[in-house]
């Protein structure tokens, strides 16, 4: 490690939200970069606390129960244990592993709050908010609905506009109308704190923009630098909720802290937490000058721990900052943003059920294609072809082959090096940098290229084999292999040790396999680890093929999530109810088609005259890709008799035909099930 000396680390993984399972885009974007360098750290001897745990709190969760029913402590005691479970399944190496709804993080949270307050950091402020009465609660903007200012759509959030993209305050929505209740809303007058981040605006430029510029990466940098550049605005750190933190202040029942302030303080509850459990004390990891405390994220986290959060820890003024936050661009999946709520996703349990024991695998598909400078995407194809190629073919062939013939022809004894070729000579060089190669990939957070480096060691190992064919060698000079199989256990040794932060799994299989207690990264580079004379176990694989069918089965789920997506959608199409009134001005009347032709000079529209029993109707309909006019002569139709009329083409059109349509977009005609009255209305 080639760093500034620190006595310690704290190293933060994001809090996921206990509202879902956790999917393959959270580990490669955080938890797998973030346990590689937790790792890392332990096996060069330093003293690490690696946190995690569940974001229990903030309004998604609360919605979430209040559809399903049940509380929402219902809801993340659940996801709780399952994202517990997932993370320790896949050997996220967590010290320790918390929640945001324990009383340690209450009051961890809210004395936080409580000193900033005491000391008159916040700036208090009464401003009127959308009250939904008929759900007894303020709603956050993202839970209103009405009518965009801008262009007039009516479904546009009360945040932002999805139809022209534009951002605006819910008071400036027309009609809005609340997502929970459907009720209309009414403006109350409420009290809330604010942060007024623009106080922290000169700090925030210096340590970033000035300290942070070479060290941090430029993804990060650069949204940082534009938040500064824009100017920064007080933030309201308080909600009008009753799932969060309490506020400690008299007369606020029904207000807790904003999620985003007390989610982070989540980390120091956290190591609190842990240090009882260990009889440790928890300050230094937060307090002291020599502790690195880095934030590993996604990029969606970038504004609350690059600037929010640490306005918050300058503001109390006893904690250290952030020394870097190696934040990740997004994973998608087969080319699509992944969607808990689309269900587009690997789940991770799901995975471990239809790849029992290859954890490994997933790690090492994700870090190699780690979201560091971009956007990556996930491919069942690329996973296929990374583990059969480059795990199968390059790591497990090179281990298997020298643990195979140590065995063939030594019975499984590491016999002493002899003389030294020139080829052994190279490769005992080479295998000299590797630690140090690796190590400073990881300590400037490139994990893939640190992996990459990993997998050239076993190239290095599996050229050196070609090279010098022990298998054709032996006959005439057993000596010679001797020395080359010796030099390969070394490698493999290497292997062990150096692959053990990316492939803690594999790393324990190869330890037991050489049967040597498991090293650290200072052993590594050396071509006497593994002593003369020592035994070997016998040869296992360290991995073995996928075969396309499994990745077949996988392609065909992810299209069956597709095609229940569209039908879902369809579904899903959600109207205001009306009352029986309003259905009663529809008339709706049977009738038969008696003329059909294509409108000149349109591919849709088809020309139908109608008979309804007392008159012939013109009606102008969307069908003309669908129907051929003679093939639906005669055909009884159901007609909306009193709509509006409406000229097409020239031509008036009275009424509307029905058509359903299916989900593959093709329409149906809507007619009685047998043959009746033309002029027999529907009811
Ligand atoms: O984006 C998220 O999933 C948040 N729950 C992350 C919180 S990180 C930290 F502040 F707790
Ligand atoms: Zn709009």
């Amino acid at each position: 490690m080639h760093e500034k000396n620190y006595k310690r680390y704290t190293i933060t993984s994001a809090l996921p939200y206990a509202n879902g399972p956790i999917h393959i885009g959270h580990l490669a974007g955080v938890y797998v970069p973030a346990d590689i360098y937790a790792r890392y750290l332990r096996s060069n001897r330093q003293d690490v606390l690696f946190i995690g745990g569940s974001d229990e709190h903030g309004v998604p969760i609360m919605i979430k129960a209040l559809k399903e029913g049940v509380t929402p402590q219902d809801i993340v005691d659940k996801f709780h244990d399952i994202i517990k479970k997932s993370f320790s399944d896949f050997g996220i190496s967590f010290d320790v592993y918390s929640r945001t709804s324990s009383e340690v993080h209450h009051a961890t949270a809210s004395d936080f709050f409580k000193k900033l307050y005491d000391e008159g950091k916040f700036i208090e402020q009464t401003t009127e908010q959308y009250y939904d009465e008929q759900a007894q609660q303020f709603l956050a903007d993202r839970y209103i609905i009405g009518t965009c200012p801008k262009c007039g759509y009516e479904e546009a959030y009360g945040d932002q506009c999805e139809k022209c993209g534009t951002s605006h305050n819910a008071t400036d929505l027309i009609n809005p109308k609340s997502t929970l209740s459907g009720a209309k809303l009414v403006r109350k007058p409420t009290k809330h704190w604010y942060l007024p981040l623009n106080d922290y605006e000169d700090f925030l430029k210096e340590w970033i923009l000035v300290e942070n510029k070479t060290n941090w990466k430029t993804n990060v940098y650069g949204q940082c630098k534009s938040w500064l550049d824009s100017g920064l605005q007080p933030r309201a750190v308080t909600r009008d909720l009753d799932w969060g933190v309490s506020l400690p202040l008299p007369d606020t029942k029904g207000k807790v802290l904003y999620v985003w302030f007390d989610a982070p303080i989540g980390y120091i509850s956290a190591s609190k937490e842990w240090a009882e459990q260990n009889n440790k004390d928890w300050k230094p990891y937060w307090k002291s000058n020599d502790t690195k405390l880095v934030h590993f994220i996604g990029k969606d986290n970038i504004v609350f721990h690059c600037i929010i959060f640490p306005a918050m820890l300058k503001a109390e003024g006893s904690y250290i900052l952030p020394e870097n936050v190696p934040a990740n661009e997004f994973l998608n999946l087969e080319g699509n943003k992944i969607s808990t709520s689309k269900n587009w996703a690997v789940w991770l349990h799901e995975y471990l059920v239809e790849f029992p024991d290859q954890q490994d695998v997933l790690r090492y598909v994700l870090t190699t294609n780690a979201p560091e400078t971009k956007d990556n995407d996930f491919t069942w194809k690329d996973f296929q072809t990374k583990n059969n190629s480059e795990l199968v073919a390059i790591f497990g062939n090179f281990v298997n082959r020298t643990i195979s013939l140590t065995n063939k022809y030594f019975d499984g004894k590491v016999k002493p090096i002899g003389n030294l070729t020139s080829i052994d000579e190279e490769v005992i060089k080479e295998l000299q940098k590797y630690p140090s190669t690796i190590g400073e990939s990881l300590d400037k957070f490139r994990f893939r290229e640190a992996l990459a480096e990993l997998m050239n060691l076993a190239r290095l190992g599996n050229k050196y084999l070609t090279d010098t064919e022990p298998w054709k060698v032996f006959k005439t000079d057993p000596k010679r292999v001797e020395t080359i199989l010796n030099i390969s256990i070394q490698i493999c040794a290497n292997m062990a040790i150096l692959c053990e932060p990316f492939l803690p799994f594999t790393s324990a299989k190869l330890f037991k396999l050489l049967k040597i207690e498991k090293l650290l990264w200072n052993d590594a580079g050396s071509h006497n680890i593994v002593k003369d004379e020592h035994l070997v176990g016998e040869a296992e694989l360290l991995f073995s093929k996928i075969e396309d069918e499994a990745i077949d089965f996988q392609i065909d789920k992810l299209n069956k999530t597709l095609q229940e997506n569209t039908e879902k959608n369809k579904k899903i199409e959600v109207k205001e109810n009306i009352n029986f009134d309003d259905f009663v001005k529809m008339n709706l009347v049977v009738g038969s088609i008696v003329e059909a032709e294509k409108v000149a000079k349109t591919d849709k529209l088809l020309k139908l005259t109608i008979d309804l029993g007392s008159e012939k109707r013109v009606i102008v309909s969307g069908i003309a890709q669908h129907f051929n006019p003679a093939d639906i002569i005669n055909k009884q139709v159901v007609v909306l008799e009193n709509l509006q009329p409406k000229m097409f083409k020239g031509i008036e059109s009275k009424g509307m035909v029905l058509m359903a349509e299916d989900n593959e977009g093709k329409l149906h005609f809507v007619s009685p099930s047998s043959v009746i009255d033309n002029g027999s209305t529907v009811k």
